[in-house]
């Protein structure tokens, strides 16, 4: 039967931050300000004042486990005025074989916006091909492109403008990483890594992003990373598409690359980032984590602020 696909593509996905340009990214988060700004004292349960999704449904399909990601999209559908319903995909035919694509279209018939969280990247891309509506990438091994849009918009509200910054990225070279640097690339700050050589971020996100406005620094040391950055960021030692067989091995190549006090101290009054869930001991010291310097459950709460600036984007709404 013949596929879609024009009207597929014609869709206004959320999958990769290298898809949208510097200033659809820049317009994305001005909007999240404003939204925030917006309903500031309100009740968590009472709606925006313009409700732009009334009458609109967010399907959630995760395969992954999620706290942060589950919540904020729910919320932000609610304060947009609209509903969501929920796939875990372990209960769904998906879980028994059906494919992708029938479920997309089918998920299509239900919902006007999905958001997907999968393991391989192109699981996301594959359901996007066949979606009659827009997709949304809630995390794959590849990208993290909400959790960058919530974290930019928390160092924004720390430190102020990115442009010409310096952010320190400690450890992996993982999905996070790779939806930092895009950002970087894009908005023309500088991304230092102190990622060992076996974990660095991909090739190609760093070839794409060599001749961006941004910077994206390979460093000697964790110390070199963090002199002179605005924040420090890192996540888990091993993420959920990863093996946990080589935890092991990656806590011995991680352990050099915590976030300590010492870290923090070299920066320029840094502020200290996650996108959670931590493991305190491992990639960061509870010292920090828990300390003034740390705007993890800053991020955490922008997640659904971000979002809504992504839902009514990819909807035609708004930015
Ligand atoms: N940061 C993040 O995406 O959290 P969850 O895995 O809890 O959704
Ligand atoms: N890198 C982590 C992020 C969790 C939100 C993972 O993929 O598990």
């Amino acid at each position: 039967m013949a596929q879609p696909m024009a009207q597929s593509m014609g869709q206004r996905h959320f999958l990769d931050l290298a898809d949208l340009s510097a200033a659809t990214l820049r317009g994305l988060l001005d909007a999240a300000h404003a939204r925030k700004a917006a309903r500031a004292g309100l009740p968590t349960a009472m709606p925006d004042p313009d409700q732009p999704l009334n009458g609109h449904m967010l399907g959630m399909v995760f395969d992954k486990p999620s706290t942060r990601t589950r919540l904020s999209f729910d919320l932000a559908m609610r304060q947009l005025g609209g509903q969501t319903m929920l796939l875990n995909q372990a209960d769904t035919q998906l879980g028994r074989g059906e494919t992708i694509e029938d479920t997309a279209r089918v998920m299509a018939r239900f919902c006007d916006i999905v958001m997907l969280r999968t393991g391989p990247h192109e699981n996301l891309t594959a359901y996007a091909a066949a979606s009659d509506v827009p997709v949304i990438n809630g995390l794959t091994a590849s990208g993290h492109p909400c959790q960058i849009l919530a974290d930019l918009m928390t160092f924004e509200e720390h430190k102020g403008a990115l442009e010409g910054r310096r952010i320190a990225w400690f450890g992996d070279g993982n999905n996070v990483a790779v939806s930092l640097a895009q950002a970087a690339a894009l908005l023309g700050f500088e991304l230092a890594l102190a990622v060992p050589d076996a974990f660095m971020l991909p090739d190609d996100v760093l070839a794409w992003a060599a001749d961006k406005p941004g910077k994206i620094t390979r460093c000697e040391s964790p110390q070199d990373a963090a002199r002179g950055a605005a924040a420090l960021v890192t996540d888990c030692w091993v993420s959920m598409s990863d093996d946990p067989e080589t935890a092991e091995k990656r806590a011995a190549a991680f352990g050099a690359y915590q976030v300590t006090q010492e870290l923090m101290a070299l920066g320029d009054g840094a502020i200290f980032m996650h996108c959670l869930p931590a493991y305190r001991g491992k990639e960061v010291t509870a010292e920090v984590i828990d300390g003034p310097k740390s705007v993890v459950f800053d991020e955490a709460e922008n997640r659904c602020h971000a979002q809504k600036t992504i839902l009514t984007y990819c909807l035609g709404l708004d930015a």
